[in-house]
């Protein structure tokens, strides 16, 4: 029996964190064994943030060098940029046809946009789904393993590919979202969901002296016992019944939990970025990486490009 195809994507928009690693890119190494998977890096998504060239070159390549030293290993897997397959952006323009502005105003990303007031929503953005649900479904996916903050777009997915295959016949398969439970929402060190966007990480390649940092400012409440932020940060590291007793035993004493915590977090960070230092020092080798990568995707895509053509009417020779 053939295995299912796993597709999913992280933007290069800045380092990964560990809110990243736990919530997606761990799943996407423990998967690589049982699953044909494709891991994109979505630079076209990227560019409704990142609008520097110099800045997104060298987003893209650290985004490589990450993906390989977590143990994404391109002879299991395809490895590629978004923009090095056109048909992406190609397929996500016939979704746009069948897709209203009513349904997409409903997206959690584009409404909490349109809540920030000081900057006006650009079509790129407003339109992100659609891209996104392309990647998916150009690939005949069968699962996206994601975090919780991704669930809307699998399921904007799942509608748009019946709704392409109900007016123009089956197409396109219906793809789950895989989401771990207990790492959906993986926590910042302010307590909301950790995210670039807030300042609020801890980077998954980090520096013993930065992973100190961000520990220390871990907020933490005053009334004593478990301090909640730093117990949920902790729960990734250890077992539940490991963190029972060591809370137990320092009870209150905030800055030893956190000293604890930093242990832990810097045995779990150094030899990935040990082995991140040395995949990093042959950038031409990570650049084949991407480019082999994008070619095999390429030929992926573009079969079901053509199969989609033909199914609009637009495909005469
Ligand atoms: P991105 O780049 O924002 O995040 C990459 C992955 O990390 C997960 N994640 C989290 N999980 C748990 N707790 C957190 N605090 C946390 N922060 C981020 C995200 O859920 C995501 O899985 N739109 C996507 C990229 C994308 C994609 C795709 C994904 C483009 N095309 C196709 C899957 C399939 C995004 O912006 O992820």
């Amino acid at each position: 029996m053939s295995k299912k195809i796993l597709l999913s994507g992280i933007q290069p928009s800045g380092r990964p964190h560990i809110g990243n690693f736990f919530g997606a890119m761990k799943q996407f190494v423990d998967m690589q064994e049982t699953h044909d998977c494709l891991f994109m890096l979505a630079d076209y998504h990227a560019l409704n943030a990142i609008q520097d060239a110099k800045v997104m070159k060298q987003n893209i390549i650290d985004l490589a060098i990450d993906y390989l030293s977590i143990g994404l290993d391109p002879e299991k897997s395809i490895i590629f940029k978004q923009s090095d397959v056109s048909e992406h952006t190609e397929l996500a323009w016939i979704f746009d046809t069948i897709t209203t502005v009513p349904y997409l105003q409903r997206a959690h990303a584009y409404k909490a946009a349109e809540a920030n007031l000081s900057k006006e929503i650009s079509v790129g953005l407003f339109n992100y789904p659609m891209l996104m649900v392309a990647d998916i479904l150009l690939y005949d996916t069968d699962v996206v393993p994601v975090g919780a903050d991704q669930k809307q777009h699998v399921e904007i997915t799942r509608d748009t590919a019946e709704k392409f295959n109900r007016i123009y016949g089956e197409t396109f398969k219906l793809p789950e979202p895989k989401i771990l439970a207990n790492v959906a929402v993986v926590p910042g060190i302010d307590g909301r969901k950790m995210s670039k966007s807030y300042g609020n990480t801890i980077p998954l390649f980090a520096e013993d002296a930065e992973i100190e940092k961000c520990v220390m400012s871990i907020v933490t409440d005053s009334s004593g016992g478990i301090p909640k932020n730093v117990y949920e940060m902790h729960k990734l590291f250890r077992s539940e019944e490991e963190l029972t007793v060591l809370y137990k035993q320092h009870e209150g004493k905030y800055k030893a939990l956190k000293e604890a915590l930093i242990n832990d977090i810097k045995t779990f960070i150094r030899p990935l970025r040990e082995k991140r230092k040395t995949i990093a020092g042959d950038t031409a080798a990570v650049l084949k990486v991407l480019k082999e990568g994008g070619i095999r995707a390429k030929e992926k895509a573009s079969a079901k490009m053509d199969e989609v053509r033909e199914k609009v009417g637009v495909k005469l020779y």
